[in-house]
Order: structure tokens, then sequence, then C-alpha cells
């Protein structure tokens, strides 16, 4: 290919193959609590994500993969090879993130830390919720998004604990996070698409 297609933007057929695959995103559940939420929450989403057509969404529960705490085993759990290949799989992610104690849960910070290149230089949205939205636990998500080499977008659904749920327990979303979840998803799709030419 000669220096003026590269200039006008003209992709190889190797980078055209990468780019235009159907991309493979996870909506990562954050929680693992008896009688959590968060499922409800995450098939809410990929309710939403399975109406669009540029990715493949799936759930991906931390707790079928029944991880260790980090470091107190000797390591070869067949969950650990799981999540890591699971995460290799896929080329972005939706975080469902509920906030514990202003920040993230601890099974989550153990999921993320139990991998490494297999988060590097891939995309993620954050879909929060608690008693204000999980607004905090979410930013502390997008500081460890950064070590972590994943590149959070900006937009954020938020939902409340007081007007998006029944009694803290029955999830009934208002009708005004959908725009935002699907501009959410989108800047998701976008960013994925491009960092696969880093990858
Ligand atoms: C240990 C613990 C700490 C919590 N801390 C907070 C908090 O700091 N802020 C908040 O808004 N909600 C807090 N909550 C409420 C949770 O956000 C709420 O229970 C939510 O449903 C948890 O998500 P889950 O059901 O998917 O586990 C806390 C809940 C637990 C269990």
């Amino acid at each position: 290919m000669g220096f003026l297609d590269r200039l006008f933007g003209k992709q190889t057929k190797e980078e055209e193959t990468v780019t235009n695959e159907k991309l493979n995103i996870g909506i990562i559940l954050g929680s693992t609590r008896q009688g959590r939420v968060s499922p409800q929450v995450g098939e809410w989403v990929k309710g939403i994500a399975d109406k669009r057509t540029d990715a493949n969404y799936e759930i991906v529960d931390i707790a079928d993969f029944n991880l260790p705490f980090l470091g107190t085993t000797d390591g070869s759990e067949p969950g650990i090879g799981a999540w890591n290949e699971k995460l290799a799989n896929l080329d972005g992610f939706v975080f469902i993130v509920q906030e514990y104690n202003h920040s993230i849960t601890g099974a989550l910070k153990n999921a993320l830390d139990f991998a490494r290149e297999a988060w590097n230089n891939k995309a993620a949205g954050i879909v929060s919720y608690g008693s204000t939205g999980g607004a905090r636990a979410a930013e502390h998500l997008r500081g460890i998004c950064g070590e972590l080499k994943i590149a959070d977008v900006r937009t954020h659904p938020t939902l409340s604990l007081f007007t998006d749920f029944v009694n803290g327990s029955e999830f009934k979303p208002q009708d005004l996070h959908l725009d935002n979840v699907n501009a959410m998803l989108g800047e998701v799709e976008q960013w994925s698409k491009a960092l696969k030419t880093v990858r």
C-alpha cells in the first residue's frame, strides 16, 4: 500500500480484518454477595445492549469462577485460569459496580488483581448504583483502570437505590437512564474497536 493510501486513511487487509470482526464485550457483575441485586442490573444492561448491532454482549459473573483470595493459595484453582481466559477473549467490558463502603466490592478488586495482560488496551464502561448512584465506587474503579491500561469511557449511568429500586432490592430503573446506557455502550464499542489495532 502506497504512502498516499495510508495518508488518506486506507487500511491494510490485516487492519480491515481486525477492525471489522464483531466485538465481544463482557458485562461484569461486580458483586458476589448472596441476595445481590447485580444480576438484575446486568440483565437490564444486556437487554439494552442486545438491541445493538456492533458487538456480542455476555454476562460475566465473577461468582462463577470461585476465585480464591489473591495470594492465599498456590494458585492452581481452575477458576483462575478460566477467569484469565474469559477476559482474554473479550474486547471490552461494562462493569456493573455497586458501592460498598465508598468503594468497589472486595470481590471485584480481587478479580481485577487476578489478571493483568488480559485487561490491557481494552475499553470499559461503568454502570454503578448506591445511595449516591455508586459515584464514589465508580471513581475508585477509574483509578484502577488507569493502572490496568483499561480505557474507561466518560458516559456513566448512575442508578439510585432510592429511585431505581423498590425497597433497595427490586430493580425498577427509570426510563431516563436508557439514553445514557446507549451512549455509554456506543463509546465502549468505538474505543474497543480502536484499541484492537493497538493490541
Ligand atoms: C458491606 C456493604 C457496604 C455498603 N456501603 C455502601 C456505601 O458506602 N454507599 C452506598 O451507597 N451503599 C452502600 N451499601 C449498599 C449497597 O450499595 C447496596 O446494598 C447494593 O444493593 C449492593 O449491591 P449488590 O446487591 O449487588 O451486592 C453497602 C452494602 C454493603 C453490603
